[in-house]
């Protein structure tokens, strides 16, 4: 089966393009590198430079490849970057997504698994997350990832075309290969930047805010390690594929940590005491975010596997300490 990857050279993207190979599925990259690294794609990949706003050009490699179904990262996924510039979020990702729509339904796709995100929420009313908790985005990026999951279900409404999106909590960690992780520029991550500063190249660790309403005072958030999420794209895919319905999931590790707990852990994992300085609060950060993922784990069998923090700081570690420079070097 051939899949069409957009964004296949991204963070999360290049995990789930290493886990469809694993999985015997052959994935056809789609990037046009704007944050993407072709290094992050595996020699052996067909990776084809290319904006998912060209309707045209979109079409022509479906066609060529006789694409079976989409996976679909391409966006700009920044929070802070966009509540500055909105145009970009509209233009990027909604517009984007629904050129990308046009290109499938032109020739005949029906089948797209979407990167959505837990920003959809907002500020929760109650933790755990479900899939059937208010929906109230408090920032321009989940909204522009909201609106392509309403373009998704009007898609299918009118035109059957089957989706199903996963909304992430935090993806953290980086593949047990160690030839791909995380390089974000700027990064804004709080375990790349703690562990960027254990390794020297950073100073410190800003804590944003500790009077939060938490046990520590600092913000809770539930860390999925990005190769169980590559995992259950995979399962989402295959559900899509055997003639399943569309379907809206979460992905976390229904488990959360205050950031305080994440310093604690690097630094042990590390052996490094590097310097932590208290800041205010970040604008728009809800205290506490963790998911509920039991309807994927009833529905699709989806186990997190390799989200404990010893193994998400373990690997993200590997991958700084392989690649001080990500990708460039
Ligand atoms: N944090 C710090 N210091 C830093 C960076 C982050 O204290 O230098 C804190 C943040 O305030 C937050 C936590 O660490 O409480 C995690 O922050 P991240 O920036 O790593 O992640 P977010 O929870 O802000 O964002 C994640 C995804 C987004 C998604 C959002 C959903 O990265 O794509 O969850 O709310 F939109």
């Amino acid at each position: 089966m051939n899949i069409l990857v957009t964004g296949g050279a991204g963070y999360i993207g290049s995990h789930v393009v290493e886990e469809l190979q694993k999985s015997g599925f052959i994935p056809i990259v789609y990037d046009n590198f704007s944050t993407g690294h072709a290094a992050a794609v595996p020699e052996d990949v067909q990776l084809v430079e290319g904006d998912i706003h060209n309707t045209v050009f979109a079409k022509h490699i479906m066609e060529q490849f006789g694409i079976d179904a989409v996976i679909h990262f391409a966006a700009s996924s920044l929070v802070g970057e966009s509540m500055e510039n909105p145009a970009n979020y509209y233009f990027n990702n909604v517009e984007g997504s629904l050129h990308l729509l046009e290109a499938m339904r032109e020739v005949g796709v029906d089948k797209i698994v979407f990167s959505s995100t837990a920003a959809v929420y907002g500020e929760p009313e109650n933790v755990p997350i479900t899939e059937n908790s208010k929906v109230q985005p408090t920032n321009v990026y989940g909204h522009s990832k909201l609106m392509i999951e309403r373009m998704l279900a009007d898609y299918d409404m009118a035109y059957d075309m089957h989706y199903v999106a996963l909304r992430y909590f935090n993806a953290a960690g980086a593949s047990f290969s160690c030839d791909i992780g995380e390089d974000h520029s700027p990064e804004t991550h709080l375990i790349p930047l703690i562990l960027k500063t254990a390794q020297g190249v950073r100073k410190h660790v800003s804590i944003f805010g500790t009077d939060y309403p938490t046990n520590d005072g600092t913000c809770v958030r539930d860390y999925i390690h990005v190769c169980d999420l590559a995992v259950a794209h995979i399962l989402a895919l295959e559900h899509l594929l055997k003639g399943g319905t569309s379907r809206v999931y979460n992905l976390g590790s229904e488990n959360g940590l205050s950031v305080q707990e994440i310093i604690k852990s690097a630094k042990k994992m590390t052996n490094v005491d590097f310097p932590v300085v208290e800041e205010q609060r970040r604008p728009g950060d809800p205290a506490v975010l963790i998911a509920s993922s039991d309807k994927i784990r009833q529905e699709l069998g989806w186990m997190p596997a390799q989200s404990n923090i010893e193994t998400i700081i373990g690997t993200a570690w590997r991958w700084y300490q392989a690649h001080p420079r990500g990708y460039e070097n």
